[in-house]
């Protein structure tokens, strides 16, 4: 692209940190809106990345979707005896069983020969049955291993995309619209100023959790995704490094 010869990657990943207010960005070539190996190469990034960060013990909170599941993908076992633990970031998000964050978590920990919980929480129950939910023993502990996780690693979607993909009542939807939602990371969905718009009620990790957690790396790409990627970069207390593509990189530069 244009922009990349102008500037060169480097200078656009020290831009794109200015913006955006992280930690530090990675960006790989290509647009994974338009080209499907853009969004493997993302995932082949962020596995490095992972990797890079593993020290002693680590426990992993994993989310749903396309692009986590390509870094689960490109993951190999930790090489300096690195025990890891994989878990899901959130309970039950409505999403496909090969979105979700209960299977990536449990491939991260096939890929790298280590070990995975799952979490059985469903989405959209009753006040009720959600609350005898967070009393079973195995979801607590589970629940608490989330709790000391060292490192997340979680995807960026388009909220109406997000909200259509996991099926989403038409009543919340509503919500989502009427908020001009532009932006979903963890089930929360955030209008362009990074306010919180609507809020899937689930177990696990909740936006304020993220501050204290050593890495935090989201893995987002496509000019699709520019907007999403900036309204919650806008929301989150997380110090965040970001995996993206030339192409979300470029439009999030232009501004
Ligand atoms: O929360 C964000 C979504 O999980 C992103 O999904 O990687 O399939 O676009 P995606």
């Amino acid at each position: 692209g244009i922009m990349r010869e102008v500037m060169g990657i480097d200078i656009m990943e020290k831009k794109l940190r200015d913006i955006l207010n992280l930690k530090e960005a990675v960006i790989v070539p290509g647009n994974s809106d338009e080209s499907p190996w853009v969004k493997s190469e993302l995932g082949k990034a962020a596995a490095a990345r992972m990797k890079r960060e593993w020290q002693g013990e680590n426990i992993i909170a994993v989310t749903g979707g396309s692009t986590i599941a390509e870094v689960a993908n490109m993951l190999t076992p930790a090489t300096n005896g690195q025990n890891l633990l994989f878990v899901p970031a959130r309970g039950g998000l409505g999403e496909n069983v090969h979105n979700q964050a209960n299977t990536i978590a449990a491939q991260m920990a096939h890929k790298t020969n280590a070990s995975y919980k799952v979490l059985y929480v469903p989405d959209q129950v009753s006040d009720e049955a959600y609350q005898s939910f967070l009393k079973d023993p195995g979801i607590k502990e589970v629940f608490s291993l989330i709790k000391q996780a060292n490192m997340v690693i979680h995807g960026i979607g388009d909220a109406m995309k997000m909200a259509e993909r996991r099926k989403t009542p038409l009543e919340n939807i509503k919500i989502i619209e009427e908020g001009h939602a532009v932006g979903e990371a963890f089930g929360y969905y955030f209008n362009e100023n990074g306010e919180i718009v609507y809020k899937v009620r689930t177990v696990g990790i909740q936006l304020n959790d993220l501050k204290p957690i050593q890495s935090v790396i989201a893995v987002a790409g496509g000019t699709s995704k520019a907007k999403a990627i900036s309204s919650y970069m806008k929301a989150t207390p997380a110090s965040t490094i970001l995996i993206t593509d030339e192409a979300a990189a470029i439009e999030l530069i232009k501004g």
